[in-house]
């Protein structure tokens, strides 16, 4: 034998000198839970060790995200049931609980990247990411709302929006009113390969905002489909968006190397709830090693092209790596 492939896997000088994928504290973006009320810190059944906050004690949890290097967050609200309508009013509302989520991280970590999710969902007494007509989620109508809800997040200051909806055209809407406005700085990370995914449950009991009818298949896409994932990622570019994402993320890797080697923006990946929830509950029985898992496939999915990834794991892989 001339060539010994193992003479590179001899001991771990050798092995880091050799390594492609690294992790760091630049490649997270950490997902949070926001909730009305006073000294809240609640777990979410279905994701153990993962909570949401009230607004006081979200300053503590972000203060600890940026000691420990992390520098973008994407903030998400619990709304509650009284403030829900069909066509989402109260996502614009300036003093709404995203508003001031964006205000309260802004004022302890002015330096920290807020980034916002726009979609209807939250704010739906249906639990759809659009306004619903007949049993139909209505598309230009929506998309006109979710418009005017990214202009409320750029005015409280968030510095980039992440529209997760999957309406047609609403990044080019989006895009449109923050120039008119002139918010040319905020950016837009899409949502642009969203999957149906079965995945998204634990999420949908942190926000309570689960579908009261039917499911989500007629705006996100058939998790059977490869070339479509590529029409919607060129389509938000070419719209204006400039980041764009995969989601979810371990069972889509092969869909975020397609991406990586089409376009010529920063490609995110979210490493979702149901990810999140599977690998809490197999360590928890003591049937896989939570941290090497946890290290494993946020390198599989770096590996596989993403310049980034929202996970909830990303405060425990930052400490394991340090
Ligand atoms: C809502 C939204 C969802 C997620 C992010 N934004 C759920 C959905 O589309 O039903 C899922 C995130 C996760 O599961 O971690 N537009």
């Amino acid at each position: 034998m001339l060539r010994r492939n193992r003479r590179l896997r001899t001991n771990e000088s050798i092995r880091s000198l050799v390594r492609e994928t690294f992790i760091s504290p630049n490649d997270f973006l950490v997902p949070l839970f926001v909730v009305e009320g006073k000294q809240v810190k609640e777990e979410i059944a279905s994701m153990p060790g993962y909570y949401r906050y009230s607004l006081d004690l979200l300053k503590q949890e972000i203060k600890e995200l940026w000691s420990l290097g992390l520098k973008s967050v994407l903030l998400f609200v619990k709304v509650p049931d009284k403030l829900k309508d069909n066509a989402g009013t109260e996502a614009i509302n300036p003093e709404g609980l995203m508003q001031r989520a964006i205000k309260t991280v802004k004022d302890v970590a002015p330096e920290l990247l807020v980034m916002t999710d726009v979609a209807l969902d939250p704010y739906s007494s249906y639990g759809h990411d659009g306004i619903v007509n007949d049993g139909k989620i209505l598309n230009d109508d929506t998309t006109a709302i979710l418009a005017e809800m990214a202009l409320s997040h750029a005015q409280a200051g968030a510095d980039f929006v992440a529209p997760s909806d999957m309406m047609d055209g609403r990044i080019f809407e989006m895009r449109t009113l923050l120039e008119d406005e002139g918010y040319h700085d905020t950016g837009i990370m899409s949502y642009s390969a969203k999957y149906a995914s079965a995945f998204y449950g634990p999420f949908r009991d942190a926000l309570d905002s689960a579908p009261g009818f039917g499911d989500k298949k007629t705006y996100q896409m058939d998790p059977a489909n490869r070339d479509e994932a590529i029409k919607e990622t060129l389509m938000d570019i070419e719209e204006g968006a400039d980041i764009v994402m995969v989601k979810p993320g371990l069972c889509y890797l092969d869909i975020v190397r397609d991406i990586k080697n089409t376009v010529n923006v920063p490609v995110a990946v979210y490493q979702v709830s149901g990810e999140y929830a599977m690998i809490k509950a197999a360590a928890e029985k003591g049937w896989l090693d939570h941290d090497a898992v946890i290290l494993e496939q946020l390198t599989a999915i770096k590996r596989a092209g993403a310049n980034m990834i929202a996970s909830y794991f990303a405060k425990d892989a930052v400490k394991l790596i340090s």
